[in-house]
């Protein structure tokens, strides 16, 4: 966790921080971040001041895990939750305990949302293809269950790209509506396949056998029907986390609402985020030490995870 109480030797500190930075100094890191996150909520709400508070709620899952990129990928979907009236964000950690980094961002962001802790279970981590998120998709389903009336849920992945009208899309939801997903396989796309307005298949660049070949990103589901469905859940098998998901939901083909001007729009798209290499080991050297590198130090996670 960054923060000037790390630090003892006030006067070498001391050029690097204005007296106002050491007055706020003095506040806990946490405490800082939750009053940019009350800031942050002000400026919020002056802007919903224009939507009826009777809209459904949208219970966004979003899985992630500790690595170089994770606040880096949590920061640009925050930013564009925050574009986006009544969500609720549920960040599922594949970590067995809080991540301080992430506990503190989510507090600057104003946004409403939990933090879940939800590892995988150790006996998938030596699997070749792992069951990303399942984990976490499953325990954020189980906190709509027991916490939400009313609403839809949506699992957004960390590293994907979102424009805010999927959200408006996918708000009323009656049981599961489906739209395209940009930039998936070599296809390039994954959508359900409409002629007419009529259901007729679906392109996918990988099909496997699966009776819905959709992304995670391409469908949403109403609280109401996950509630209707109490053994609905995500199964541990890579590749086919969605299918299993919508196999359990029981829903057939006709019955889903197709949204995004009859599957014509993209406004997702699984844009994957390139690996970063470590940073370098050099900040460690004691030359930096009392010198703000050290207060960075500690935000760019240079220890092992
Ligand atoms: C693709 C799909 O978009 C995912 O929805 C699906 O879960 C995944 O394949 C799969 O079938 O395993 P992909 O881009 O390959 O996703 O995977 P990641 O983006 O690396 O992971 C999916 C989500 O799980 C992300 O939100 C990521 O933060 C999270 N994740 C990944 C974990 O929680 N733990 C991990 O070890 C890896
Ligand atoms: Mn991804």
């Amino acid at each position: 966790m960054a923060g000037y109480t790390h630090h003892s030797s006030q006067h070498t500190q001391a050029q690097y921080i204005s007296p106002r930075d050491t007055l706020r100094g003095l506040v806990k890191e946490t405490v800082r971040e939750e009053i940019r996150g009350w800031e942050a909520r002000v400026r919020r709400r002056e802007g919903e001041k224009e939507h009826p508070s009777t809209l459904p709620t949208i219970y966004i899952i979003t899985p992630t895990y500790r690595r170089l990129e994770q606040i880096p990928e949590l920061t640009r979907l925050a930013q564009t939750l925050m574009n986006v009236p009544r969500i609720h964000w549920l960040v599922a950690d594949d970590a067995e305990v809080p991540n301080p980094a992430v506990v503190d961002y989510l507090a600057s962001t104003g946004l409403s949302y939990n933090y879940l802790n939800s590892p995988m279970p150790k006996k998938f981590e030596k699997q070749p293809t792992k069951p990303k998120g399942v984990a976490n998709r499953n325990a954020g389903m189980d906190w709509v269950r027991q916490h939400a009336t009313e609403g839809v849920v949506y699992f957004a992945d960390d590293d994907n790209t979102y424009d805010i009208r999927i959200f408006e899309e996918m708000r009323h939801t009656q049981r599961v509506s489906m739209w395209p997903v940009g930039l998936v396989t070599e296809a390039g796309l994954s959508t359900p396949v409409l002629s007419e307005g009529h259901f007729k298949g679906w392109y996918d660049g990988w099909i496997g056998g699966r009776k819905f070949p959709v992304d995670m990103a391409g469908f949403a589901v109403s609280v109401q029907y996950l509630k209707q469905m109490p053994g609905a859940k995500m199964p541990f098998v890579a590749g086919y986390e969605e299918d299993g998901f919508l196999k359990s939901l029981k829903i057939k083909p006709e019955e889903i609402e197709f949204k995004a001007d009859g599957c014509t729009k993209v406004y997702v798209w699984h844009t994957q985020t390139k690996k970063n290499k470590p940073s370098k080991r050099t900040l460690l050297d004691t030359k930096y030490d009392a010198t703000n590198l050290r207060v960075l130090q500690e935000s760019m996670m240079l220890a092992p995870a």
